[in-house]
């Protein structure tokens, strides 16, 4: 009789232990070293991102390696003038704070990578996301998580920048009107490795270990 308690797979306690580290250490990442990340390794981690779930097995996920330099001071001149206006909602020492944060690694990551959603996916045939339409999105951040933690796991670092109206980058890099900006990640070797994250490290924010996240009703 086959023991359905077990998985069925070779996975061991050395490989758990070691997966929850993964988690542990998967970091957001800002500051990159220029040096370039091998293709077939970007290529790896895009097939890990792949193996993601998604709703409907919609796969909807579609990225766009940014290599341009006239395209990347766009996103760049993009960025800081959302930042600009994001830190306008702050005021006296937490603006400070905002201000001195450093929240992308656009100049220095040699990789670029923007993640979108395609809303009207042919593939799927709709099943899950009539009721859940943001189902797309949430497909897309599934294999995001995977493109993240493959990346750490090979010591290539990611980091997820949001600080952009999603209609400009959309514009700048003339995608269909019907993908929806998810994330836009900056991907290379980190300058430095940390177990905190970098908003606790300088002040921002802490991890609410308090928090019950889980309740029961
Ligand atoms: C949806 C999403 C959007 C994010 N956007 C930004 C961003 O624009 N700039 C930034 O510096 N970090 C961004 N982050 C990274 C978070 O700040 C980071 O995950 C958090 O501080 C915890 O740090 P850790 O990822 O190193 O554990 C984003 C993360 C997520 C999940």
């Amino acid at each position: 009789m086959t023991d359905t308690s077990r998985p069925a797979s070779d996975f061991d306690d050395l490989f758990r232990a070691s997966l929850i580290r993964l988690f542990q250490l998967r970091r957001d990442v800002r500051h990159f070293q220029t040096k370039p990340v091998p293709m077939d390794l970007l290529k790896k981690l895009v097939r890990a991102a792949k193996l993601a779930p998604s709703v409907g097995l919609s796969e909807p996920w579609r990225l766009i390696s940014v290599e341009s330099d006239h395209l990347r001071k766009q996103i760049v001149d993009e960025y800081v003038a959302a930042n600009q206006q994001a830190s306008e909602l702050y005021s006296g020492d937490t603006k400070g704070l905002y201000q001195s944060l450093k929240l992308a690694g656009l100049k220095e990551a040699p990789v670029h990578f923007a993640v979108f959603a395609d809303a009207e996916p042919a593939q799927g045939k709709g099943l899950g996301r009539q009721t859940m339409p943001e189902s797309l999105e949430y497909s897309v951040v599934a294999a995001i998580q995977n493109f993240w933690l493959a990346a750490r796991a090979e010591g290539v670092g990611v980091g997820w920048v949001s600080i952009f109206r999603p209609e400009r980058v959309t514009a700048i890099l003339q995608c269909p009107p019907s993908w929806r900006l998810v994330a836009y990640l900056c991907v290379g070797y980190p300058v430095e490795e940390h177990e905190t994250p970098e908003l606790e490290r300088l002040g921002w924010e802490n991890r609410d270990n308090a928090q019950d996240a889980w309740q029961v009703r």
